[in-house]
């Protein structure tokens, strides 16, 4: 790789606390370390039009704390086929990009290889609140997703507790049950409903309703992944089998908003930093993850191909406590 004098860097997909972290430690290690920086706006649609503008170290202050990201985020369709690439390339080069720094999830990773492979090495942040990135233990904006949910989740159980109610709440989580799974746990739902893990309404909830309801319990949670889905029609069900009023609720994207948690802003510190050393060493075409609580790198491709498993020990866990 040639020797970098100035990159890019932007968010791509839904945005996740933490990422304006992830930012301000990209431009002040490429600053500190002689090489400018632009701001790409609204991910690969910025880089397409070449909607960009040079930042300064004052360009990143008192961002460290705020949720959302001050380069804005969208999913391109323009940039997603080989000319749109193309265009995006001769954007970089017009505009004297050597590299990018590229933030969001497994779709700004496709977005970041294809770019690697023609000849505008790249960089990969994960940061997305579903923690869905298969090669790193950990994204962006997890933490603090969870602790919004959990902080909501704990809001829902004071009325139905009041109202010996049962309550089925949906958090995100498209194609992962992260968030399900921990802030189900951390909250005490009775069951846990993830697109991962096989779940039957009758063996895994209403059953356990009715043993607990023999030792006085009288409310109930019931998380659901986004993934899954359906909850008002859950709630009609449970209410209709078991006679227990049940109402139903989708946190949605206030999971998605607010100051970033201390994990968070730690670790995007970390994953910005660690991104432009790997550019200054000439290292593109590379993600950023974490792996056994460290900041490491792997090739994209091999990232991309990375899966990984949702621990189901969890769930039989919950299902033993939560009674
Ligand atoms: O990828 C993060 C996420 O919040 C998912 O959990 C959710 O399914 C999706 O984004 C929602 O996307 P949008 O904001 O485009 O509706």
């Amino acid at each position: 790789m040639k020797k970098i004098k100035a990159i890019g860097v932007l968010t791509s997909g839904g945005d996740a606390p933490g990422m304006n972290a992830a930012i301000r430690a990209v431009v002040r290690t490429a600053i500190t370390n002689g090489i400018r920086v632009y701001g790409i706006k609204r991910g690969y649609n910025g880089l397409y039009h070449g909607d960009m503008f040079e930042m300064n170290l004052r360009s990143v202050s008192d961002i460290i704390n705020r949720g959302g990201t001050i380069l804005y985020t969208a999913r391109s369709k323009e940039f997603n086929s080989p000319e749109g690439v193309l265009k995006a390339k001769e954007q970089c080069e017009k505009a004297g990009l050597d590299a990018i720094v590229c933030i969001g999830g497994d779709g700004t990773f496709r977005g970041a290889l294809d770019l690697s492979r023609v000849g505008v090495p790249c960089v990969g942040i994960p940061g997305t609140i579903d923690n869905d990135i298969g090669c790193s233990e950990y994204t962006i904006g997890y933490d603090t997703a969870m602790n919004t949910a959990m902080e909501m989740i704990d809001k829902i159980r004071d009325t139905a507790q009041s109202h010996d109610r049962c309550s089925v709440i949906e958090v995100m989580g498209r194609r992962a049950g992260y968030i399900a799974v921990n802030t189900g746990i951390a909250c005490g739902a009775s069951a846990i409903c993830i697109p991962e893990h096989p779940f039957s309404l009758e063996k895994d909830f209403l059953e356990k309703v009715r043993a607990n309801q023999k030792t006085g319990k009288r409310h109930f949670i019931v998380l659901v992944a986004e993934g899954v889905g359906g909850v008002q029609q859950m709630a009609e069900e449970i209410e209709a089998k078991t006679g227990i009023e049940t109402r139903a609720t989708i946190l949605g994207h206030v999971q998605r908003g607010g100051a970033p948690s201390l994990r968070d802003r730690v670790v995007a510190s970390q994953m910005g930093y660690h991104a432009v050393k790997l550019l200054l060493d000439g290292k593109g075409g590379r993600i950023v993850a974490m792996q056994s609580e460290k900041i490491i790198d792997l090739d994209i491709e091999e990232a991309l191909a990375t899966k990984k498993t949702l621990d189901p020990a969890l769930i039989d866990m919950n299902d033993e406590i939560s009674i």
